[in-house]
């Protein structure tokens, strides 16, 4: 597979980003009393998707692998804080920078499995179909403490789902070995592998209870791109956990990201329609048959203050065949773009922006500034929808402070170079709403970060 050396710099950057936010104090991760029912969603560094090659680089992955072997005593905490079955009446659940609670990139909520209820921290993965626990005695698992990981011997509603099963056909290499009862698979996830036991158990998300949540019980993993606790795949494929619930649900949920410097779980996941915002700007949410778990949208244009940039239609064409075209994507970063595309937000961004130095270059990103800058408004503007970025949204600045980037990259100059990602920093402290059911993809300013 194909990797970009480009994102080597993005995760050693993201490394220095994260390390002083990292070694936080713990108590800043603690949840009041009444939200211990909700679930917590951390960002997921490895997305199983062909597009995301950054993630597979094995550069990155090592930097991740700093990220999980930081603190494994850390993870015991983090669990104790976790949630049990007890209904808190929300009808969200929190959400937080999976950075600073398990040193990973991506987003969090906290979940429960099992009877009594087994506490663990999910990684959110919206461009991703998988369900998995690391059960215990896994070997390989990132998360070796017992709290971090899931006990089925101690789950009274813990169920083996047999060969013969409907879901046994729908998982990724199933394999029933002679004598073997139950359903057995392996699959692929970044840069890693993971063979699991396909099994059913009660889930909850706050204060949301799924009966009989089928998920792939780890028992064996390889590589390091595996968020510890176990992933939750908001994809539209089969088996993810927006199929399964489609009845509880009906494939619709929104989210907001917190800033991913927030310190604790004051972003949402909402899950059905109820309570979905009804006054918000909306797209067409596209389908790729190819890559049925990933939400393309129709994305026509970029404009930098009032400018409109003069960038090929085929920048943004969506083609199913090749995989081409938009996605709106939980589980990466830092937005990519086509290189034409990106060439020229870069190009016009520079010429506009005011800063009193001139442009350096930092890790992955190509447009930097030393000191205060002075940035014009960029919009991505889709069908019948255009969204301008907050600042905080469009830039990121270096942990001292002294060096501000465009926060966007050019797509990799692999497979996925003609994919643009539409990443989480550009989503933060924003509601983004997807509703399946009626094709659409919406956005509206929402402030969910809270103050540090
Ligand atoms: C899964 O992986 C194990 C260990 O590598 C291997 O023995 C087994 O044959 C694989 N099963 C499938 C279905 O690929
Ligand atoms: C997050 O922290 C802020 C400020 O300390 C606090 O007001 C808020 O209630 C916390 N939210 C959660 C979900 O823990
Ligand atoms: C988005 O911005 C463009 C360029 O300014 C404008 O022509 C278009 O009407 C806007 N679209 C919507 C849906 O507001």
């Amino acid at each position: 597979m194909a990797s970009s050396p480009s994102l080597l710099p993005l995760g050693l950057l993201l490394l220095l980003i994260l390390v002083p936010f990292a070694l936080a104090a713990p108590s800043h991760c603690a949840t009041p009393p009444d939200q211990r029912s909700t679930i917590n969603i951390f960002r997921a560094s490895d997305p199983c998707s062909p597009f995301r090659p950054s993630v597979r680089s094995s550069s990155w992955e090592d930097t991740m692998m700093n990220f999980m072997t930081y603190d494994e005593s850390r993870l015991t905490y983090l669990a104790s804080l976790a949630t049990s079955h007890r209904p808190s009446g929300r009808s969200f659940v929190p959400i937080a920078p999976g950075r600073q609670l398990l040193q990973i990139p991506n987003y969090v909520v906290r979940a429960s499995l099992g009877t009594p209820a087994q506490p663990m921290l999910v990684a959110l993965d919206t461009s991703s179909d998988a369900a998995w626990f690391p059960c215990t005695a896994c070997t390989g698992c990132a998360s070796t403490s017992t709290s971090a990981s899931f006990d089925p011997s101690s789950s009274t509603t813990y169920r083996p789902l047999p060969c013969g099963s409907p879901q046994c056909a729908q998982v990724p290499n199933p394999s029933c070995p002679e004598g073997a009862a139950s359903c057995a698979f392996n699959l692929t996830y970044g840069g890693s592998s993971v063979q699991a036991g396909l099994a059913q158990d009660i889930l909850a998300l706050a204060s949301e209870v799924v009966q009989s949540y089928t998920f792939g019980c780890v028992q064996k993993m390889t590589g390091n791109s595996i968020p510890p606790q176990g992933l939750l795949g908001l994809g539209r494929g089969p088996l993810s956990f927006l199929s399964q619930t489609k009845d509880l649900y009906a494939s619709t949920f929104s989210y907001c990201l917190p800033s991913f410097k927030s310190l604790n779980f004051s972003g949402t996941l909402r899950l059905g329609p109820i309570g979905q915002p009804t006054k918000i700007k909306t797209t067409t949410l596209l389908s790729n048959a190819r890559r049925s778990s990933l939400y393309y949208v129709s994305m026509i244009g970029i404009r930098v203050g009032r400018r409109v940039l003069d960038i090929p239609p085929s920048a943004f064409a969506f083609d199913p065949a090749t995989g081409a075209g938009t996605i709106i994507d939980s589980g990466t970063m830092f937005t990519r773009l086509v290189a034409p595309a990106y060439a020229a937000l870069r190009d016009e961004f520079r010429r506009r922006v005011k800063a009193a130095g001139p442009v350096t270059s930092l890790g992955g990103f190509d447009t930097c500034y030393n000191g205060a800058i002075k940035p014009p408004a960029i919009t991505l503007m889709f069908m019948g929808m255009n969204v301008t970025l907050p600042p905080d949204n469009a830039l990121i600045h270096s942990t001292a402070g002294s060096i501000t980037c465009l926060a966007m990259a050019a797509a990799p100059d692999n497979v996925n170079s003609v994919l643009n990602v539409i990443a989480n920093v550009q989503q933060q402290n924003h509601r983004v709403f997807f509703d399946v059911p009626n094709a659409r993809v919406g956005f509206a300013r929402e402030f969910c970060t809270a103050a540090a």
